[in-house]
């Protein structure tokens, strides 16, 4: 009787997750994303990001230096939370570090050309964007704020990894 109880419960829960998280986007990886956004013309996001320390990120937690006190980081979710923070939603990614989907959300629906040239129907299909200046701060935060208790300049960090469409003429 109470084995059957828990059996329902476990699927209502169940059914409520689906619910919730009912449009599956799956993460596909940078790679993917280099495609369309390498060239000048784009505004090279893919060399801009792989150039810089997030597509890294994963890498100082395999360093012999942290593995000497710290054997266990490249599975500790402690670490990964901030250097490999897709590490439980797509595991295959976590040596891409900082990767695009982490701050544009995950791509298997927008990565399409006639998806992701309308913004509005992009963000239907999972693309995160940025109203506001403090908006991109709040998500850099999330990592950056006291991290090592290291102080984090906003604006010096953002242009150091922008990565804008240039204006068209
Ligand atoms: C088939 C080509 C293609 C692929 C693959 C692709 N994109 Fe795009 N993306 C575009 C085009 C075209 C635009 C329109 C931007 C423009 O004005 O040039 C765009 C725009 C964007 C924008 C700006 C949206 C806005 O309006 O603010 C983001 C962010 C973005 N892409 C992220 C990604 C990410 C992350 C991936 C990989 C998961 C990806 N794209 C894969 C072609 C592509
Ligand atoms: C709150 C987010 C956060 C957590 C949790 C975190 N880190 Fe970091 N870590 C950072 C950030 C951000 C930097 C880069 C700081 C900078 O250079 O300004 C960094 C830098 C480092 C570096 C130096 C990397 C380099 O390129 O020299 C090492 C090593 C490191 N972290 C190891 C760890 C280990 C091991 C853990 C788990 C015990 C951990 N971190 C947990 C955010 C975090
Ligand atoms: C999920 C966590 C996370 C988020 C979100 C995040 N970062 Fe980072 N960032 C890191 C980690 C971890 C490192 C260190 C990587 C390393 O040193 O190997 C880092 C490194 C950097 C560096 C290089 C530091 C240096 O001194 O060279 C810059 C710049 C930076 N981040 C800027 C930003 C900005 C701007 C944002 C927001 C748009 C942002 N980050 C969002 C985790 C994050
Ligand atoms: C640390 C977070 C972060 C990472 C990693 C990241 N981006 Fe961005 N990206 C942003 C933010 C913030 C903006 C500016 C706000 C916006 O346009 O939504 C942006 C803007 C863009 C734009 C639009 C630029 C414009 O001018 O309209 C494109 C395209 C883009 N990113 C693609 C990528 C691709 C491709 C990757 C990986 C190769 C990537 N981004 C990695 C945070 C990130």
């Amino acid at each position: 009787m109470k084995r059957a109880r828990i059996i329902l419960m476990s699927l209502v829960v169940l059914s409520f997750l689906i619910s919730l998280f009912g449009q599956e986007f799956t993460y596909v990886g940078a790679d993917k994303c280099k495609i369309c956004h390498k060239t000048e013309k784009q505004g090279k996001q893919f060399p801009i990001w792989d150039g810089s320390k997030h597509s890294q990120a994963f890498k100082p937690l395999t360093s012999e230096e942290v593995k000497a006190e710290n054997p266990d980081a490249p599975e500790n979710p402690a670490c990964l939370k901030c250097h490999a923070p897709l590490f439980e939603k797509a595991p295959e990614l976590k040596e891409e570090g900082i990767t695009c989907e982490l701050c544009h959300g995950p791509g298997s629906a927008y990565k399409k050309l006639s998806v992701m040239k309308s913004r509005e129907t992009s963000v239907k299909n999972g693309l995160i964007v940025y109203e506001s200046t403090e908006a991109i701060k709040k998500q850099c935060l999330t990592c950056h704020e006291n991290a090592h208790e290291k102080p984090f300049d906003f604006e010096v960090s953002w242009e150091k990894i922008k990565h804008p469409v240039p204006e068209k003429e």
